[in-house]
């Protein structure tokens, strides 16, 4: 298989099967460095099953992988030591503190000894547990726990991240501190993620390019706005009122059968929505208008990876 010289991941006809399921099906992949990649796909699409070939835990049915230069079939130990893998449902030692735990990793992947207290202070710093890093793992919450098992993939710096699901479960401040990482994580660019998620916003949010996976199937890649652009051929539109109207124009758009995914500004008198067809535009001018609701700016948006998904997968499907 010919990869490109700065490919990190390179994927031909990956297919896995389990009896007659086949969880993933022809995957073709190129990666670059430095990409955050957003795996997208409903439960069961066929994510960690990819994960878990990438990193030579499975072997595949038919078709190859190359990842970091390697044959994950053959060489998946290797590999393994340069990869880091937050999996879906993470084991941690329950007796072990965090600082012991991610003491035992660093021995594992060969952190420098003379580095190991350093960087288990940063890691635990850097994902809030600083404070009970001394206690043990019996003791934390599902949110410590995620971020334990998080700073335990990223303790060896790894030219190639794998995130299953990294935020599910967590409440939004824990989530939002795992965003801040990750993001923090691929700034150098030298760093890929390889992001599993069924969360569209997280996506939007991280992602460079986003693959969509449907019952093992890719059914789309590429840059979210790019996506929106070939997949979606409707408009978004963020429409600004006065203060004193925007209860007034959140009703109206409310109550516009066209509209979808209507938001309300935290802050502002700025309402953003959906409609299928920009032809719908006019009407909703003139509803608007008969109510009284001055309208002092219209402005077309990027659409969304909502957006792509609701072309993709029609409106019942689409996921959250
Ligand atoms: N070890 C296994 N044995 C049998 N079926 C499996 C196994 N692992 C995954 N599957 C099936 O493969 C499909 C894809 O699963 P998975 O990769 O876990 O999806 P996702 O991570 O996108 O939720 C599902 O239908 C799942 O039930
Ligand atoms: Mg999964």
């Amino acid at each position: 298989m010919t990869a490109q010289a700065s490919a990190v991941i390179v994927t031909k006809g990956l297919t896995r099967r389990f009896g007659a399921l086949t969880a993933v099906d022809s995957l073709d992949l190129v990666i670059e460095q430095g990409e955050v990649l957003g795996f997208l796909g409903h439960n069961g699409a066929g994510k960690t099953t990819t994960v878990r070939l990438l990193n030579g835990v499975l072997t595949a049915s038919a078709g190859q992988a190359r990842v970091l230069g390697l044959d994950p079939a053959s060489d998946g130990v290797a590999l393994r030591r340069r990869t880091g893998v937050l999996t879906e449902t993470p084991s941690l030692d329950e007796r072990l503190t965090a600082r012991e735990q991610l003491a035992i990793y660093a021995d594992l992947y060969d952190v420098p000894r003379s580095q190991v207290s350093a960087r288990v202070d940063e890691l635990l710093e850097a994902f809030q547990l600083a404070d009970r890093g001394d206690d043990r793992v019996s003791g934390y919450s599902k949110g410590m726990r995620q971020r334990l098992a998080l700073a335990r993939s990223f303790l060896h710096k790894p030219e190639l991240l794998f995130l299953d699901e990294p935020t599910s479960g967590l409440d939004p401040v824990s989530t939002r501190q795992v965003h801040t990482l990750i993001r923090e994580q691929s700034r150098s660019g030298d760093h890929t993620v390889f992001l599993c998620t069924h969360n569209l916003e997280e996506a939007q949010r991280l992602c460079h390019r986003v693959a969509v996976l449907e019952h093992g199937r890719l059914v789309a890649i590429g840059a979210p706005a790019e996506l929106g652009r070939n997949l979606w051929q409707g408009v978004r539109l963020e429409v600004e009122t006065s203060p004193a109207c925007v209860e007034l124009a959140s009703s109206v758009i409310h109550a516009f059968p066209a509209a979808r995914d209507v938001t309300l500004a935290e802050d502002r008198p700025i309402l953003t929505l959906a409609l299928a067809d920009r032809e719908q535009i006019p009407q909703l001018v003139e509803r608007l208008a008969a109510a009284g609701a001055p309208l002092y700016r219209l402005d077309p948006q990027e659409p969304t990876l909502e957006d792509v998904y609701f072309a993709l997968h029609g409106e019942q499907e689409a996921t959250r």
